[in-house]
């Protein structure tokens, strides 16, 4: 009997990968972008387990291409780059990496949320131009935070935590989700309202809902027109929940005030993209979860996935455990795992 082979898809925190060699043969892709397709397949095909990271597209047409593929797991919390339905339909059991990643994505959303309102790049520009002359009375005046109102679109476990930031700086805290959580609004003193009252209400939008049909260009010209001329979207979800074209439009026409994004669409974005060029614009490179202790924490789940997967035991962050059991998993594996290994 053989140890199971998993194909990661790039060099990930050694915590995680140190667990997975220690059960399993491991091929890590060593590049620094992602596996192009072809390369994705050729390292997938013969494999058991994928850890597979948010920029790799998980379809139908690759999974049948990987016969023996019995576990994906995404290191990340969003999934929107994996085809679950079809994955459920073959037997393959599909994970993510919720909960740890939440407070840090929080800090990042809030950081972004503070250095638009307070202009921090423009700033930090005009001093590394050498143009700060003196203290100046109607010098890069921004907008406060403190006391404003903060609209979160998506109150899950990153929205609720962006929250309890936001209650440390007095601001009166409104969201929009599909489902009403009445408990949470007791708890954080927070305000339920429909999309379209958010946009009005909201001196700051923070988005926090998955990409689905549902939510895929959610803010576009009659959301921004909707917003106050001053407010700021933040995005830390994922980028084509705006339309970028508009939401180009809605900053230079000052439609809206500004944007700090963490996400955008495309990803990633050219330096001669005109978000880039907006002075009201703050792009960074989609590192909202980026801290060394999180990310060690999403590469151990994302691995303790594969490892139940392979074992055929439900996943600690399972996306579709009705695939447990059927299909591919339904039949007996020809590699051994490590019975101590969980
Ligand atoms: C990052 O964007 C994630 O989904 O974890």
């Amino acid at each position: 009997m053989r140890q199971p082979r998993v194909f990661v898809t790039r060099l990930v925190p050694e915590a995680g990968l140190q667990l997975l060699r220690e059960r399993c043969v491991v091929d890590v892709w060593p590049g620094e972008l992602p596996p192009p397709r072809a390369e994705l397949l050729a390292g997938t095909r013969e494999a058991d387990g994928l850890l597979a990271l948010l920029t790799d597209p998980i379809d139908a047409a690759l999974l049948d291409a990987c016969p023996h593929l019995r576990v994906v797991s995404n290191m990340a919390v969003g999934y929107d780059n994996i085809d679950v339905a079809a994955a459920t339909a073959r037997g393959v059991l599909v994970g993510n990496t919720p909960d740890v990643l939440d407070e840090t994505t929080a800090d990042a959303a809030f950081a972004l949320l503070l250095a638009a309102a307070r202009r921090i790049p423009e700033a930090l520009a005009y001093v590394q131009a050498d143009r700060w002359q003196t203290w100046g009375p109607l010098l890069l005046l921004g907008r406060d935070v403190h006391h404003a109102t903060l609209g979160i679109v998506g109150l899950g476990r990153i929205g609720q935590a962006l929250a309890a930031r936001a209650r440390g700086f007095a601001m009166r805290i409104v969201y929009a989700d599909p489902t009403r959580k009445p408990a949470v609004e007791a708890r954080l003193g927070i305000e339920h309202m429909s999309f379209t009252e958010l946009l009005h209400a909201s001196d700051f939008i923070s988005l926090h809902a998955p990409l689905t049909d549902a939510t895929r260009g959610l803010f576009g010209a009659t959301a921004f027109a909707q917003m106050q001329p001053t407010a700021i979207l933040v995005n830390t979800a994922r980028g084509p929940l705006v339309q970028t074209d508009a939401l180009v439009a809605a900053l230079r026409d000052g439609v809206i005030g500004g944007a700090a994004l963490d996400v955008t669409d495309p990803e990633p974005l050219r330096a001669d993209h005109p978000l880039l060029a907006l002075p009201n614009c703050l792009v960074v490179p989609h590192i909202a979860s980026a801290s060394q202790q999180t990310r060690a924490r999403m590469a151990v789940i994302a691995v303790r996935n594969i490892l139940a997967g392979l074992r055929g035991a439900s996943l600690p962050a399972g996306l579709n455990p009705a695939a447990q059991g059927t299909g591919r998993t339904a039949t007996p594996s020809d590699y051994t795992l490590d019975e101590s290994s969980q």
